[in-house]
């Protein structure tokens, strides 16, 4: 049997290099063998993208994507369709656990300076792929049909009218009616199962090829190409397959032990993965209360209501987003390691994530709420100065500050 599937993998190997793809990827890549908790997001998000594919397959098949049937047909798949709670609520929950790790995954690109060169197209490619993440969850969000599915579309697709002469056309174009309709709902189902999944896995694929091309950074940003041995292999490295994968199985483990912990247990987790007014079928008469979307979104929704004008908070909102992209060239750090940057780039990294952070809960609260005497929308502006600066002064702060010398070769700490 053995020599069997030998004769057949090199059948195949013959007219199709799978084993050259297997070592260059897996039993020959070179990972540095200092990686620590950090790392673990990049193995995490890839599940947790799976797992969104093969949930999203099974709801796909008892989902209907009509104005008429799409809140029922959730409700059907909640209580009738065998399994259907728990694949549905996989889903839901698997979308704010793809933002958490994907956060904690960036934010370990910030740490340890992923992004410099010669990252900076893991990078660019990340951030295309988080730009799809945004609009995949924006879409998904609106399938259900419930209340703020339906006016979290109705202010999000309204933004695109503040775009001056043609605003009005593009929001038109983009709805598919006068006002959001099933028309909407039918073009966001194809967008969220169809093609932005599609774009999502090549991006992934291209993230992962630019990586493996130039190699991993690690916690003390030392280059391990640099020390190799006279078989041409890093000193620092170890064969991704078996050491990483065995190491990242403790992750999976750990992480599917609290993602089961808030899937039995708080899949709704207190109306932040999946909205109390959302339970309440879309009504364009009525609008709720209080407009929030979900949390993942919340820091940049707090930007877009920090400005009195539609325009200029649209602008700031996209900005926010736009000026991560160009991060490879704001940071002019001679090292890529926050452990040897100076003080001031741990000061700014600790103002970012604290405004990140405070962004994210005021967007998440009505406009008009207090804080310390503060209306919410003041804070937002300071905040999103701070966030700003975070960017805009980098190349400042990186160029003028000292730093530490960084070892010639990896450290175990
Ligand atoms: C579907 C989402 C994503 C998946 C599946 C994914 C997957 C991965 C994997 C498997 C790695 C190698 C393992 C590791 O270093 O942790 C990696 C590295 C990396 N990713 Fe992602 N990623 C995603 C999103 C992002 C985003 C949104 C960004 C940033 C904008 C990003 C930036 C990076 C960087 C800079 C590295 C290299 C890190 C290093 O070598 O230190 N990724 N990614």
């Amino acid at each position: 049997m053995a020599n069997v599937l030998i004769g057949l993998r090199d059948w195949v190997d013959d007219r199709l290099p799978i084993m050259r793809a297997w070592n260059t990827h897996m039993a020959k890549y070179y990972a540095p063998k200092n990686f620590n908790f950090w790392y673990f997001f990049g193995v995490l998000s890839l599940l947790v993208l799976v797992n969104q594919l093969l949930t999203g397959i099974w709801l796909t098949m008892s989902f209907t994507p009509s104005s008429e049937g799409a809140f029922a047909s959730v409700e059907y798949i909640m209580r009738d369709v065998d399994y259907g709670w728990i694949i549905r609520y996989m889903h839901s929950t698997g979308a704010s656990a793809f933002f958490t790790v994907v956060y904690l995954h960036m934010f370990r690109g910030l740490l340890y300076g992923s992004y410099q060169k010669p990252r900076e197209l893991v990078w660019i490619f990340g951030m295309l792929i988080y730009l799809a993440l945004m609009a995949e969850g924006f879409m998904g969000y609106v399938l259900p049909w419930g209340q703020m599915s339906y006016w979290g579309a109705q202010v999000i697709v309204s933004l695109f009218g503040a775009i001056p002469v043609v605003g009005d056309a593009i929001v038109q174009w983009v709805r598919g009616d006068f006002l959001i309709s099933g028309i909407t709902l039918n073009r966001f189902f194809a967008l969220h199962v169809v093609a932005i999944p599609i774009i999502l896995l090549a991006l992934v694929l291209l993230h992962i090829l630019a990586l493996h091309e130039v190699g991993s950074n690690n916690p003390d940003g030392v280059e391990i190409k640099k020390n190799k041995d006279a078989n041409g292999v890093p000193l620092d490295g170890i064969a991704f397959h078996p050491y990483y994968t065995v190491h990242d199985l403790q992750a999976v483990v750990v992480f599917l032990f609290i993602f089961c912990t808030v899937l039995f247990f708080f899949p709704e987790m207190g109306g932040y993965f999946l909205e109390h007014a959302n339970f309440e079928q879309a009504n364009g008469l009525k609008t709720p209360e209080h407009i929030a979307p979900v949390w993942y979104y919340t820091p940049f929704y707090a930007m877009l209501r920090a400005l009195p004008s539609k325009l200029g908070g649209f602008m700031v909102m996209a900005a926010a987003i736009a000026i991560m992209f160009v991060l490879p060239w704001l940071d002019r750090s001679p090292v890529k390691s926050w452990r040897y940057k100076g003080g001031l780039t741990k000061i700014a990294l600790a103002s970012f994530v604290v405004a990140f952070i405070f962004l994210g809960f005021l967007g998440s609260k009505p406009a008009d709420l207090e804080i310390f005497g503060i209306v919410s929308t003041y804070w937002a502006r300071i905040m999103t100065i701070v966030y700003f600066a975070f960017f805009l002064l980098m190349p400042i702060y990186t160029s003028i500050e000292k730093t530490k010398p960084v070892p010639q070769r990896v450290t175990m700490k």
